[in-house]
């Protein structure tokens, strides 16, 4: 049972509030990312998890045990930080070995150890090399061993793979995923990194300023982002200032003037309406069917990015992004071409205030 709870924890350092009574549960065996930009008290909140920064205020329990008091090493947590830290002198076995020692396990546990942990991550027989033998992401492979031998209940993470290259980082969130699901250990990610939380993470945590933004599955923070902040850290949107007209819970006008169909939701958008990039079509003529949201817009960019073709527009007061998939050849779109914008009624979500 490893569950984790922060119930209200706060941690100022002098003026700074890096961590401002925030409250959180995560669940056994679950993978949670912890999101926002820098400076937001991710790594603060990741420390005190870990025993090196006492709270100001609040609990923090792991498997039901309150924690919040205790030294580091009577919390049975694995770290792998962004740099390598593996010890330079040391060779591979030692230092996945190393906790196993501190703890003084026997000599043949830490061998069967030492190998099973350099299996999983897929580096056997590195045992007798030295950290700066390896590659880079080797490295933090061997970094991931060493944390994962002490058979912990919470695996912390701090950016561990934000050194690597693009190609590797990727095959490296994948097989740590695996890895993950394979031993059910409870795994807190801190990252920058947008794409690597909603790949990897079945919840993700959006922290602004100290402060709690938003907690939901990766889709849920994509496609129903609560506030501003949440929209425009994670993806890129499309915002829009206005209210609903009087009597007509599903027309939206602009504070410029335009209006557009709105599938009826339930609540007020007080707070104006986000609407993800690829819930545009554009349409380069006047489609025969007249669709619920049908606007001519004019093309001021077109940006070009493989998969897909990011094309911002200008719809009357308004500035919109679409993107648009490259499924054939390119979008076919191009700078200061009239076209029309079809908006699907169920892609604006409201924003809270
Ligand atoms: N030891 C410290 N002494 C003073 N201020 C600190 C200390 N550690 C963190 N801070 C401040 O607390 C705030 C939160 O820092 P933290 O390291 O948690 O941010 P972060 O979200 O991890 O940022 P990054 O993404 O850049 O790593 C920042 O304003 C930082 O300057
Ligand atoms: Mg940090």
């Amino acid at each position: 049972m490893s569950a984790i709870v922060f119930d209200q924890v706060a941690k100022s350092f002098g003026p700074v509030r890096a961590v401002a009574g925030c409250s959180l549960e995560i669940a056994d065996s679950s993978f949670l990312a912890i999101l926002g930009p820098s400076g937001c008290g991710k790594t603060t909140l990741l420390r005190m998890l870990g025993g090196f920064l006492t709270p100001d205020a609040g609990r923090i329990l792991i498997g039901g045990r309150e924690v919040t008091h205790l030294p580091p090493f009577r919390r049975n947590l694995g770290f792998v930080f962004q740099s390598y830290a593996l010890f330079p002198h040391l060779t591979i076995a030692d230092n996945v070995a190393f906790g196993l020692r501190m703890r003084r396990l026997g000599a043949a546990e830490v061998a069967a150890r030492v190998r099973k942990y350099l299996e999983l991550v897929r580096l056997p027989g590195a045992e007798d090399r030295y950290p700066d033998q390896l590659s880079g992401g080797q490295q933090q492979r061997i970094a991931l061993a060493r944390a994962l031998a002490i058979e912990p209940d919470v695996l912390l993470l701090d950016e561990p793979l934000s050194a690597l290259d693009r190609k590797l980082r990727e095959e490296m969130q994948a097989e740590l995923k695996e890895i993950q699901a394979a031993l059910g250990v409870t795994t807190l990610l801190v990252t920058h990194d947008q794409e690597e939380a909603l790949t990897m993470a079945d919840r993700i945590v959006v922290m602004s300023a100290g402060r709690v933004e938003q907690v939901g599955p990766p889709e849920e923070i994509y496609e129903a982002p609560r506030t501003r902040f949440v929209a425009d850290f994670v993806g890129v949107s499309n915002f829009f200032e206005g209210a609903v007209v009087a009597g007509e819970p599903g027309l939206f006008r602009t504070s410029g003037g335009t209006t557009f169909r709105i599938a009826a939701n339930g609540h007020a958008p007080e707070g104006g309406l986000v609407l993800r990039p690829e819930r545009i079509t554009v349409h380069r003529s006047r489609p025969a069917a007249t669709p619920a949201n049908l606007h001519p817009a004019r093309i001021v960019r077109v940006l070009y990015q493989g998969q897909k073709t990011r094309v911002d527009l200008k719809l009357a007061d308004l500035s919109l992004t679409a993107m648009v998939p490259n499924a054939r050849r390119g979008a076919g779109l191009a700078l200061n071409d009239e076209v029309f914008v079809e908006i699907d009624p169920e892609g604006f979500r409201s924003l809270a205030r």
